[in-house]
């Protein structure tokens, strides 16, 4: 009774309603599949360095505090993205992440361009108080991250399941952890130092620091970060 042409002739056949719903659908996803394979025709891009001992330390303390639940790492290609986060995220850039840890909620910036935009020292302060380096922050204070220690032997357990699913650590990185730990944490105990910061090379704060500084930094496209 006065239905519409399109309820009597398109939503009232189910089986006319469903092919060109498909199709509709199919479109949508050639759209979105057919340039990832002709991207890759001309246009490869380099797989970053895996992550480093110290720095999968670090991810293990961001998976494990849950910061991914108000941080995303994931800059999309629009102008005000751009404009805030600097070069948008390129799928090279999760070559080595298991897990990924895109997020889905900013409550807080996104974090995957923040490598190399504050000192270590300004981390080290941010993580024992936000409110000292961002006034009005609502970000909770991980203090205990001062404290607490990293221990190599979960290190090396992270270091070998990783390498189990092809990420190529050596058998030195996942045998003599610690001391390669201890290495590589020495830049940022010794530029801590320098701003008048006492820590430990296993300090939690220095692992999560060296793994902070790593995000995005490996940007394939190389475009100038606009700020
Ligand atoms: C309850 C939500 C929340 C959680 C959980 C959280 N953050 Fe934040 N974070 C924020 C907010 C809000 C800001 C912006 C204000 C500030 O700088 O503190 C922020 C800012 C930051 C910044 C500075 C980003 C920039 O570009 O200025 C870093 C780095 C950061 N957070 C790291 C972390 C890490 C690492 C964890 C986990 C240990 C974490 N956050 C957990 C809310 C959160």
């Amino acid at each position: 009774m006065g239905d519409h042409w399109h309820r009597r002739m398109l939503e009232g056949k189910a089986g006319l309603m469903a092919a060109l719903t498909t199709v509709c659908i199919s479109i949508g996803g050639l759209v979105e599949i057919i340039p990832m394979f002709t991207v890759g025709a001309g246009h490869t891009e380099a797989t970053p360095e895996p992550y480093t001992p110290l720095q999968v330390a670090g991810r293990d303390i961001y998976q494990r505090e849950g910061c991914l639940a108000c941080h995303s790492q994931m800059v999309r290609p629009f102008r005000d993205e751009t404009l805030r986060y600097g070069e948008w995220s390129h799928a090279s850039e999760y070559s080595w992440d298991r897990p990924f840890l895109l997020g889905s909620r900013r409550i807080g910036p996104d974090l995957h361009r923040v490598g190399g935009k504050y000192p270590d020292a300004w981390h080290y302060e941010h993580m024992k108080d936000p409110r000292s380096t961002s006034p009005g922050s609502i970000m909770p204070a991980y203090a205990w991250l001062l404290d607490w220690k990293v221990d190599p032997a979960d290190v090396s357990a992270s270091l070998s399941a990783l390498r189990m699913v092809g990420t190529p650590y050596t058998d030195d990185q996942v045998n003599n952890t610690a001391a390669v730990l201890e290495k590589e944490a020495k830049p940022i105990v010794d530029s801590l130092k320098a701003a008048n910061i006492t820590v430990a090379w296993d300090d939690e704060i220095v692992a999560l620091t060296a793994y902070l500084q790593r995000l995005g930094t490996d940007r394939p496209g190389k475009m100038a970060k606009a700020e």
